[in-house]
Protein backbone atom coordinates (compact mmCIF):
# COMPACT_ATOMS: atom_id res chain seq x y z
CA UNK A 1 0.00 0.00 0.00
CA UNK A 2 1.99 3.16 -1.19
CA UNK A 3 -0.53 4.59 -3.50
CA UNK A 4 -3.93 4.56 -2.46
CA UNK A 5 -6.92 5.70 -3.87
CA UNK A 6 -9.91 6.22 -1.85
CA UNK A 7 -13.19 7.28 -3.83
CA UNK A 8 -15.54 8.73 -1.98
CA UNK A 9 -13.78 10.09 0.55
CA UNK A 10 -15.47 13.15 1.54
CA UNK A 11 -18.43 11.15 2.59
CA UNK A 12 -19.21 9.59 5.79
CA UNK A 13 -17.47 6.53 5.93
CA UNK A 14 -14.97 7.42 3.49
CA UNK A 15 -13.86 10.32 5.42
CA UNK A 16 -14.09 8.54 9.00
CA UNK A 17 -11.55 6.42 6.96
CA UNK A 18 -8.67 8.82 5.78
CA UNK A 19 -8.58 9.89 9.36
CA UNK A 20 -8.14 5.91 10.57
CA UNK A 21 -6.10 5.46 7.90
CA UNK A 22 -3.46 8.43 8.06
CA UNK A 23 -3.50 7.83 11.71
CA UNK A 24 -2.25 4.33 11.61
CA UNK A 25 0.46 4.26 8.13
CA UNK A 26 2.73 6.96 8.20
CA UNK A 27 4.88 6.42 4.96
CA UNK A 28 1.89 6.34 1.95
CA UNK A 29 -0.05 8.79 -0.49
CA UNK A 30 -3.63 9.00 -0.61
CA UNK A 31 -5.56 10.46 -2.91
CA UNK A 32 -8.85 11.42 -2.29
CA UNK A 33 -11.06 11.19 -5.69
CA UNK A 34 -14.54 12.01 -4.76
CA UNK A 35 -16.92 14.38 -7.12
CA UNK A 36 -18.78 16.47 -4.17
CA UNK A 37 -22.53 15.37 -4.57
CA UNK A 38 -24.96 16.50 -1.86
CA UNK A 39 -23.48 13.66 0.34
CA UNK A 40 -19.65 14.81 -0.01
CA UNK A 41 -18.31 17.28 2.49
CA UNK A 42 -14.62 18.29 2.37
CA UNK A 43 -15.19 19.91 6.12
CA UNK A 44 -15.25 16.75 7.52
CA UNK A 45 -11.25 16.59 6.35
CA UNK A 46 -9.83 19.93 7.64
CA UNK A 47 -7.64 18.60 9.63
CA UNK A 48 -6.15 16.77 7.23
CA UNK A 49 -6.01 18.77 4.00
CA UNK A 50 -2.71 20.07 4.34
CA UNK A 51 -0.92 16.64 5.24
CA UNK A 52 1.81 16.07 2.55
CA UNK A 53 0.56 12.36 2.18
CA UNK A 54 -3.48 13.37 1.46
CA UNK A 55 -3.77 14.54 -1.73
CA UNK A 56 -7.82 15.82 -3.02
CA UNK A 57 -9.13 15.23 -6.50
CA UNK A 58 -12.68 16.45 -7.87
CA UNK A 59 -13.56 13.23 -9.80
CA UNK A 60 -16.56 11.19 -10.97
CA UNK A 61 -16.15 7.49 -11.04
CA UNK A 62 -18.36 7.07 -14.38
CA UNK A 63 -15.51 9.21 -16.40
CA UNK A 64 -13.45 6.91 -17.56
CA UNK A 65 -10.92 8.84 -19.28
CA UNK A 66 -10.35 10.92 -15.56
CA UNK A 67 -9.67 7.55 -13.70
CA UNK A 68 -7.35 6.22 -16.32
CA UNK A 69 -5.24 9.60 -15.67
CA UNK A 70 -5.69 9.65 -12.25
CA UNK A 71 -4.74 5.47 -11.73
CA UNK A 72 -1.33 6.53 -13.71
CA UNK A 73 -0.14 10.03 -12.56
CA UNK A 74 -0.60 8.52 -9.16
CA UNK A 75 0.76 5.50 -9.62
CA UNK A 76 -1.84 3.47 -7.64
CA UNK A 77 -1.60 0.21 -6.43
CA UNK A 78 -4.31 0.37 -3.85
CA UNK A 79 -7.63 1.15 -4.45
CA UNK A 80 -10.58 1.37 -1.38
CA UNK A 81 -13.81 1.73 -3.44
CA UNK A 82 -16.42 3.91 -1.15
CA UNK A 83 -17.90 6.15 -3.55
CA UNK A 84 -21.88 5.50 -3.88
CA UNK A 85 -25.28 6.93 -4.04
CA UNK A 86 -25.84 5.34 -0.25
CA UNK A 87 -29.41 6.15 0.70
CA UNK A 88 -32.27 3.80 0.40
CA UNK A 89 -35.07 6.61 0.55
CA UNK A 90 -33.43 8.42 -1.95
CA UNK A 91 -33.07 5.04 -4.08
CA UNK A 92 -37.04 4.82 -3.46
CA UNK A 93 -37.82 8.37 -4.88
CA UNK A 94 -34.94 8.27 -7.67
CA UNK A 95 -33.22 4.88 -8.36
CA UNK A 96 -31.61 6.35 -11.86
CA UNK A 97 -28.72 7.90 -10.04
CA UNK A 98 -28.02 4.26 -8.28
CA UNK A 99 -27.39 2.76 -11.15
CA UNK A 100 -25.84 5.56 -12.88
CA UNK A 101 -23.15 5.78 -9.95
CA UNK A 102 -23.50 2.15 -8.25
CA UNK A 103 -23.57 0.51 -10.78
CA UNK A 104 -22.14 2.62 -13.87
CA UNK A 105 -19.07 4.18 -11.94
CA UNK A 106 -17.96 0.37 -9.97
CA UNK A 107 -17.90 -0.89 -13.91
CA UNK A 108 -15.70 2.36 -14.81
CA UNK A 109 -13.29 1.88 -12.10
CA UNK A 110 -12.97 -1.61 -12.47
CA UNK A 111 -12.59 -1.69 -16.10
CA UNK A 112 -9.87 1.60 -15.85
CA UNK A 113 -8.23 -0.62 -13.36
CA UNK A 114 -7.97 -3.55 -15.18
CA UNK A 115 -6.41 -1.59 -18.09
CA UNK A 116 -3.98 0.22 -15.57
CA UNK A 117 -2.78 -3.02 -13.76
CA UNK A 118 -3.61 -5.89 -15.78
CA UNK A 119 -3.18 -4.89 -19.66
CA UNK A 120 -0.26 -2.58 -18.66
CA UNK A 121 1.28 -4.57 -16.11
CA UNK A 122 1.77 -0.95 -14.28
CA UNK A 123 2.31 -3.56 -11.08
CA UNK A 124 3.29 -7.09 -10.10
CA UNK A 125 -0.79 -8.26 -9.49
CA UNK A 126 0.85 -9.36 -6.17
CA UNK A 127 1.13 -5.90 -5.14
CA UNK A 128 -2.27 -4.60 -5.79
CA UNK A 129 -5.91 -4.92 -4.07
CA UNK A 130 -9.17 -3.59 -5.11
CA UNK A 131 -11.47 -3.14 -1.94
CA UNK A 132 -14.89 -2.48 -2.36
CA UNK A 133 -16.91 -1.56 0.01
CA UNK A 134 -20.36 -2.93 0.21
CA UNK A 135 -23.57 -3.50 2.19
CA UNK A 136 -25.05 -5.99 4.36
CA UNK A 137 -28.46 -4.72 2.36
CA UNK A 138 -27.61 -6.95 -0.28
CA UNK A 139 -29.12 -10.09 1.77
CA UNK A 140 -32.56 -8.67 1.83
CA UNK A 141 -34.54 -8.89 4.65
CA UNK A 142 -34.97 -11.54 7.61
CA UNK A 143 -37.62 -13.18 9.27
CA UNK A 144 -37.88 -13.75 13.29
CA UNK A 145 -35.62 -16.69 14.23
CA UNK A 146 -33.90 -16.76 10.86
CA UNK A 147 -30.09 -17.52 10.96
CA UNK A 148 -27.82 -14.39 10.75
CA UNK A 149 -26.27 -13.66 6.73
CA UNK A 150 -22.73 -15.64 6.33
CA UNK A 151 -20.42 -14.85 3.32
CA UNK A 152 -22.32 -18.00 1.63
CA UNK A 153 -25.83 -16.82 1.85
CA UNK A 154 -27.73 -16.36 -1.60
CA UNK A 155 -28.06 -12.41 -2.22
CA UNK A 156 -31.61 -10.84 -2.17
CA UNK A 157 -31.71 -7.25 -2.66
CA UNK A 158 -35.37 -5.56 -1.87
CA UNK A 159 -34.46 -1.86 -2.70
CA UNK A 160 -33.29 -0.25 -5.62
CA UNK A 161 -29.92 0.91 -3.34
CA UNK A 162 -29.65 -2.70 -2.29
CA UNK A 163 -30.10 -3.85 -5.57
CA UNK A 164 -27.69 -2.03 -7.79
CA UNK A 165 -25.24 -2.30 -4.67
CA UNK A 166 -25.50 -5.87 -5.30
CA UNK A 167 -24.80 -5.26 -8.96
CA UNK A 168 -21.38 -3.18 -7.94
CA UNK A 169 -20.53 -6.84 -5.80
CA UNK A 170 -21.24 -9.10 -8.93
CA UNK A 171 -19.06 -7.12 -11.19
CA UNK A 172 -15.98 -7.09 -8.88
CA UNK A 173 -16.11 -10.65 -8.46
CA UNK A 174 -16.49 -10.99 -12.15
CA UNK A 175 -13.79 -9.22 -12.54
CA UNK A 176 -11.39 -11.49 -10.26
CA UNK A 177 -12.90 -14.63 -11.59
CA UNK A 178 -12.59 -13.17 -15.71
CA UNK A 179 -9.28 -11.24 -15.60
CA UNK A 180 -7.67 -11.99 -12.11
CA UNK A 181 -8.40 -8.47 -10.97
CA UNK A 182 -6.83 -9.14 -7.18
CA UNK A 183 -10.10 -7.97 -4.81
CA UNK A 184 -11.18 -8.13 -1.29
CA UNK A 185 -15.20 -7.48 -0.71
CA UNK A 186 -16.72 -5.81 2.57
CA UNK A 187 -20.74 -6.41 3.14
CA UNK A 188 -21.25 -3.99 6.48
CA UNK A 189 -24.07 -3.34 8.86
CA UNK A 190 -25.38 0.01 9.82
CA UNK A 191 -23.13 2.54 10.36
CA UNK A 192 -22.86 5.86 12.79
CA UNK A 193 -20.68 8.04 13.90
CA UNK A 194 -18.73 11.39 13.26
CA UNK A 195 -19.77 13.14 9.96
CA UNK A 196 -22.59 10.95 8.88
CA UNK A 197 -25.08 12.95 6.86
CA UNK A 198 -27.81 13.52 8.72
CA UNK A 199 -30.45 12.30 6.33
CA UNK A 200 -29.76 8.65 8.53
CA UNK A 201 -31.91 7.72 11.28
CA UNK A 202 -29.11 8.14 13.68
CA UNK A 203 -27.82 11.84 13.14
CA UNK A 204 -31.57 12.78 11.91
CA UNK A 205 -32.65 11.91 15.71
CA UNK A 206 -30.07 13.73 17.47
CA UNK A 207 -30.36 16.72 14.80
CA UNK A 208 -34.38 17.15 14.97
CA UNK A 209 -34.40 16.21 18.57
CA UNK A 210 -32.03 19.36 19.42
CA UNK A 211 -34.40 21.65 17.47
CA UNK A 212 -37.85 20.51 19.15
CA UNK A 213 -38.28 19.04 15.66
CA UNK A 214 -40.10 15.63 15.24
CA UNK A 215 -38.57 12.52 15.26
CA UNK A 216 -40.10 10.07 12.18
CA UNK A 217 -39.80 6.55 13.26
CA UNK A 218 -41.42 4.67 10.14
CA UNK A 219 -44.40 2.17 10.57
CA UNK A 220 -43.89 0.38 13.45
CA UNK A 221 -40.80 0.86 14.43
CA UNK A 222 -39.73 -2.48 15.27
CA UNK A 223 -37.51 -3.38 12.07
CA UNK A 224 -33.97 -4.31 13.61
CA UNK A 225 -30.60 -2.97 12.20
CA UNK A 226 -27.25 -4.59 13.01
CA UNK A 227 -25.22 -1.19 14.20
CA UNK A 228 -21.94 -0.55 14.08
CA UNK A 229 -19.54 1.91 15.44
CA UNK A 230 -18.28 3.51 11.64
CA UNK A 231 -14.29 3.39 13.72
CA UNK A 232 -15.34 -0.28 14.38
CA UNK A 233 -15.93 -0.50 10.20
CA UNK A 234 -12.65 1.38 9.18
CA UNK A 235 -10.33 -0.66 11.67
CA UNK A 236 -12.28 -3.90 9.66
CA UNK A 237 -11.38 -2.71 6.35
CA UNK A 238 -8.11 -1.84 7.25
CA UNK A 239 -7.48 -5.39 8.57
CA UNK A 240 -9.10 -6.65 5.49
CA UNK A 241 -6.54 -4.40 3.47
CA UNK A 242 -3.33 -5.98 5.30
CA UNK A 243 -4.18 -9.00 5.74
CA UNK A 244 -7.87 -10.28 3.81
CA UNK A 245 -7.31 -13.37 1.02
CA UNK A 246 -7.33 -11.85 -2.36
CA UNK A 247 -10.64 -12.57 -3.68
CA UNK A 248 -12.64 -12.80 -0.77
CA UNK A 249 -15.53 -11.01 0.55
CA UNK A 250 -15.84 -10.61 4.75
CA UNK A 251 -19.13 -9.60 6.79
CA UNK A 252 -18.74 -7.00 8.78
CA UNK A 253 -21.13 -6.38 11.91
CA UNK A 254 -22.07 -4.71 15.05
CA UNK A 255 -23.62 -7.37 17.34
CA UNK A 256 -26.24 -4.67 18.35
CA UNK A 257 -29.87 -5.35 17.33
CA UNK A 258 -32.24 -3.16 19.19
CA UNK A 259 -35.65 -1.88 16.98
CA UNK A 260 -35.20 1.21 15.40
CA UNK A 261 -37.64 2.74 17.93
CA UNK A 262 -35.72 1.60 21.07
CA UNK A 263 -33.00 3.42 19.29
CA UNK A 264 -34.36 6.79 19.08
CA UNK A 265 -35.55 6.38 22.13
CA UNK A 266 -32.29 6.04 23.56
CA UNK A 267 -31.01 9.12 21.63
CA UNK A 268 -33.74 10.83 23.54
CA UNK A 269 -32.61 9.46 26.82
CA UNK A 270 -29.30 10.76 26.26
CA UNK A 271 -30.30 14.22 25.46
CA UNK A 272 -32.44 14.28 28.59
CA UNK A 273 -28.93 13.48 30.33
CA UNK A 274 -26.56 15.71 28.25
CA UNK A 275 -28.70 18.80 27.14
CA UNK A 276 -30.78 18.53 30.73
CA UNK A 277 -32.74 21.60 30.62
CA UNK A 278 -33.10 21.72 26.91
CA UNK A 279 -37.04 23.17 26.34
CA UNK A 280 -37.74 19.84 24.61
CA UNK A 281 -37.26 17.44 27.63
CA UNK A 282 -38.27 14.68 28.07
CA UNK A 283 -37.36 14.42 23.87
CA UNK A 284 -39.32 11.25 23.82
CA UNK A 285 -42.19 13.05 23.31
CA UNK A 286 -40.75 14.27 19.71
CA UNK A 287 -41.46 11.23 18.80
CA UNK A 288 -43.87 10.46 15.54
CA UNK A 289 -44.80 7.16 14.33
CA UNK A 290 -45.14 7.90 10.11
CA UNK A 291 -46.05 6.41 7.46
CA UNK A 292 -43.28 2.95 6.43
CA UNK A 293 -40.90 3.36 3.99
CA UNK A 294 -42.34 1.06 0.69
CA UNK A 295 -40.71 -2.47 0.92
CA UNK A 296 -38.87 -1.78 3.98
CA UNK A 297 -36.68 -4.65 5.58
CA UNK A 298 -37.69 -6.14 9.04
CA UNK A 299 -34.46 -7.19 10.34
CA UNK A 300 -30.44 -7.64 9.46
CA UNK A 301 -28.08 -9.62 11.26
CA UNK A 302 -24.50 -10.19 10.13
CA UNK A 303 -22.69 -13.41 10.96
CA UNK A 304 -18.95 -12.28 11.76
CA UNK A 305 -17.37 -14.99 12.58
CA UNK A 306 -15.13 -15.50 9.32
CA UNK A 307 -13.65 -12.03 9.94
CA UNK A 308 -13.23 -12.29 13.64
CA UNK A 309 -11.47 -16.31 13.24
CA UNK A 310 -9.39 -14.83 10.33
CA UNK A 311 -8.44 -11.80 11.05
CA UNK A 312 -9.22 -10.96 14.83
CA UNK A 313 -11.56 -7.98 14.30
CA UNK A 314 -14.08 -7.51 16.93
CA UNK A 315 -16.17 -4.23 17.49
CA UNK A 316 -14.47 -2.55 20.32
CA UNK A 317 -17.37 -0.14 21.00
CA UNK A 318 -20.56 -1.16 22.73
CA UNK A 319 -23.71 0.58 21.04
CA UNK A 320 -24.33 2.37 24.63
CA UNK A 321 -21.33 3.87 24.74
CA UNK A 322 -21.42 4.90 20.84
CA UNK A 323 -24.51 6.48 20.61
CA UNK A 324 -23.51 8.56 23.77
CA UNK A 325 -20.05 9.64 21.89
CA UNK A 326 -22.24 10.48 18.68
CA UNK A 327 -24.52 12.36 20.24
CA UNK A 328 -21.67 14.35 21.82
CA UNK A 329 -20.01 14.43 18.77
CA UNK A 330 -22.64 16.47 16.86
CA UNK A 331 -23.13 19.11 20.37
CA UNK A 332 -19.17 19.04 19.95
CA UNK A 333 -19.45 20.62 16.28
CA UNK A 334 -22.22 23.34 15.75
CA UNK A 335 -20.60 24.58 12.63
CA UNK A 336 -20.27 21.71 10.72
CA UNK A 337 -23.55 21.01 11.33
CA UNK A 338 -25.09 24.19 10.88
CA UNK A 339 -23.03 24.57 7.48
CA UNK A 340 -25.09 20.46 6.07
CA UNK A 341 -28.39 21.75 7.62
CA UNK A 342 -28.72 25.09 5.47
CA UNK A 343 -27.67 23.30 2.16
CA UNK A 344 -30.68 23.99 0.21
CA UNK A 345 -30.54 20.10 -0.77
CA UNK A 346 -30.89 19.03 2.84
CA UNK A 347 -33.96 21.34 3.44
CA UNK A 348 -35.42 19.81 -0.14
CA UNK A 349 -34.90 16.54 0.94
CA UNK A 350 -36.83 16.70 4.22
CA UNK A 351 -39.51 18.26 2.04
CA UNK A 352 -39.55 15.10 -0.41
CA UNK A 353 -39.12 12.22 1.92
CA UNK A 354 -41.47 13.77 5.16
CA UNK A 355 -44.26 16.37 4.12
CA UNK A 356 -46.28 13.69 2.49
CA UNK A 357 -45.18 11.06 4.96
P1 LIG B 1 -22.12 8.84 1.77
O1 LIG B 1 -23.38 8.99 0.99
O2 LIG B 1 -21.97 9.56 3.07
O3 LIG B 1 -20.86 9.28 0.87
C1 LIG B 1 -20.72 8.92 -0.47
C2 LIG B 1 -19.58 9.74 -1.06
O4 LIG B 1 -19.41 9.33 -2.43
C3 LIG B 1 -19.85 11.24 -1.07
O5 LIG B 1 -18.70 11.94 -0.63
C4 LIG B 1 -20.14 11.54 -2.53
O6 LIG B 1 -19.78 12.86 -2.92
C5 LIG B 1 -19.29 10.49 -3.23
N1 LIG B 1 -19.79 10.16 -4.58
C6 LIG B 1 -21.07 9.87 -4.93
N2 LIG B 1 -21.14 9.66 -6.25
C7 LIG B 1 -19.89 9.78 -6.73
C8 LIG B 1 -19.31 9.65 -8.03
N3 LIG B 1 -20.07 9.37 -9.11
N4 LIG B 1 -17.98 9.83 -8.16
C9 LIG B 1 -17.20 10.13 -7.09
N5 LIG B 1 -17.69 10.29 -5.85
C10 LIG B 1 -19.02 10.12 -5.67
O7 LIG B 1 -21.92 7.27 1.93
P2 LIG B 1 -21.34 6.45 3.16
O8 LIG B 1 -22.41 6.24 4.16
O9 LIG B 1 -20.05 7.04 3.56
O10 LIG B 1 -21.09 5.04 2.44
C11 LIG B 1 -19.84 4.77 1.79
C12 LIG B 1 -19.89 3.40 1.18
O11 LIG B 1 -20.15 2.43 2.19
C13 LIG B 1 -21.00 3.22 0.13
O12 LIG B 1 -20.49 2.43 -0.91
C14 LIG B 1 -22.10 2.48 0.89
O13 LIG B 1 -22.85 1.68 0.02
C15 LIG B 1 -21.28 1.63 1.84
N6 LIG B 1 -21.94 1.29 3.12
C16 LIG B 1 -22.54 2.26 3.88
C17 LIG B 1 -23.12 1.90 5.10
C18 LIG B 1 -23.75 2.95 6.00
O14 LIG B 1 -24.35 2.58 7.02
N7 LIG B 1 -23.63 4.22 5.72
C19 LIG B 1 -23.10 0.57 5.53
C20 LIG B 1 -22.46 -0.40 4.72
C21 LIG B 1 -21.88 -0.01 3.51
P1 LIG C 1 -31.32 4.52 7.47
O1 LIG C 1 -30.47 5.25 8.44
O2 LIG C 1 -31.92 5.25 6.33
O3 LIG C 1 -30.48 3.26 6.96
P2 LIG C 1 -30.95 1.98 6.09
O4 LIG C 1 -32.20 2.25 5.40
O5 LIG C 1 -29.78 1.83 5.17
O6 LIG C 1 -31.04 0.83 7.08
O7 LIG C 1 -32.51 3.84 8.27
C1 LIG C 1 -32.27 2.99 9.37
C2 LIG C 1 -33.60 2.46 9.81
O8 LIG C 1 -34.36 3.55 10.36
C3 LIG C 1 -34.43 1.88 8.70
O9 LIG C 1 -35.15 0.75 9.19
C4 LIG C 1 -35.41 3.00 8.35
C5 LIG C 1 -35.60 3.72 9.67
N1 LIG C 1 -35.86 5.17 9.58
C6 LIG C 1 -36.93 5.72 10.29
O10 LIG C 1 -37.70 5.01 10.98
N2 LIG C 1 -37.13 7.08 10.20
C7 LIG C 1 -36.35 7.88 9.44
O11 LIG C 1 -36.60 9.12 9.36
C8 LIG C 1 -35.23 7.29 8.74
C9 LIG C 1 -34.32 8.14 7.89
C10 LIG C 1 -35.03 5.94 8.85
Amino acid sequence: MKNVLVTGGAGFIGSNFIHYFLRTETDVRLINLDSLTYAGNLDSLQDIANDPRYRFVQGNICDSEQIDAVLREYQIDTIVHFAAESHVDRSILGPRQFIETNVMGTFTLLDATRNYWIRDKAHALDDVRFHHVSTDEVFGSLAPGEPAWTEETPYAPNSPYAASKASSDHLVRSYGHTYGLPYTITNCSNNYGPYQFPEKLIPLTILNALEGKPLPVYGDGQQIRDWLHVEDHCEAIYLVLAKGKTGSTYNIGGENQPANLTIVETICDILDEVNAGAEFTPHRNLIQFVKDRPGHDRRYDMDTHKISTELGWRPRHTLTEGLLDTVQWYLAHPEWVSVVRQRQEYKGWLDANYKSR
